[in-house]
């Protein structure tokens, strides 16, 4: 049943993507890290699927997204890959991986690649690792950009407030997402910054713009499938539209299994060979 609830149900490719854009049709992209809910997300129609890095944070319980290594990346997208029929499945080149120098880059995305079988990689940063970029699309790899706010670089910036609101930095990644889209990238994902920015840049280049706290005038969005689906209630960016409260389902239901457990009431004897 993929993609029932869209009309193309065809295996998306980051061509078909860069056609929505032509054609004015939004892009919806969520990420996942599990085979389980991958199967979930893409029967539900979702257009990309990313194993973000983000794993790090609701699979792991880091803080932050810098600890998660390469293998553990490869694990999760081994285990999305398996549970998608139509969506396109980005997975996150973790931080380390790219940022020492090209060579070690493409030898990481290459591995990414052939050992997760996933569509394209994530990058996030600018001007600075296009040099990666260009050699990780010599060797044939998709690659999607990652502007604005970048996880990777938190210790950097100290603050996960929202980015270029500056003049100079929001020059920065006008330029920034120019290069990027000159170089070849399928997609660009901007990550909390102004929307009249995001929507400016969305106008200025060919690439499809994936916005994430980025308004409304982005080709598409992407969020997090824990926090949208109300899983991680600690939370709460002024970005995030909340489509369910599955942290309250699942512990009231838990609860009642508990209850039932300790009151002798599971198993009963329909429940029992
Ligand atoms: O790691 C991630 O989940 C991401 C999205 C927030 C874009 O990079």
């Amino acid at each position: 049943m993929a993609g029932y609830l869209v009309e193309d149900t065809r295996k998306v490719t980051t061509h078909r993507v860069m056609e929505m854009k032509q054609a004015g049709k939004k892009i919806a992209m969520l990420t996942a890290y599990d085979y389980s809910m991958a199967k979930i997300v893409d029967d539900s129609g979702v257009d990309m699927i990313l194993i973000g890095d983000s794993a790090s944070n609701t699979m792991a319980g880091n803080l932050t997204t810098l600890p998660i290594t390469i293998d553990q990346m490869i694990y999760h997208a081994r285990s999305v890959v398996r549970g998608v029929k139509r969506a396109l499945v980005v997975c996150d080149m973790p931080f380390g991986t790219y940022q020492v120098d090209p060579e070690d880059a493409v030898r990481n995305a290459i591995r990414i690649m052939q050992e997760s079988g996933c569509d394209a990689v994530k990058m996030e940063g600018g001007v600075e690792i296009l040099p990666a970029i260009k050699r990780i699309l010599d060797a044939g790899i998709p690659v999607c950009g990652h502007l604005g706010l970048t996880p990777q670089s938190i210790n950097k910036f100290g603050t996960y407030a929202v980015r270029a609101r500056q003049e100079a930095e929001a020059n920065k990644l006008r330029s920034d997402a120019k290069a990027l889209a000159e170089a070849g990238c399928f997609a660009i994902v901007l990550e909390k910054i102004p929307a009249a920015l995001a929507t400016e840049v969305t106008q200025s280049i060919d690439v499809p713009v994936i916005g994430i706290g980025a308004g409304g005038g982005c080709d598409g969005q992407v969020l997090v499938v824990h926090d949208m689906l109300g899983m991680n209630q600690d939370f709460s960016p002024k970005f995030l539209r909340r489509y369910a409260n599955l942290y309250e389902i699942m512990t009231d239901a838990i609860g009642r299994y508990v209850a039932d457990v300790k009151s002798c009431d599971f198993p009963n004897k329909d429940e029992q060979y």
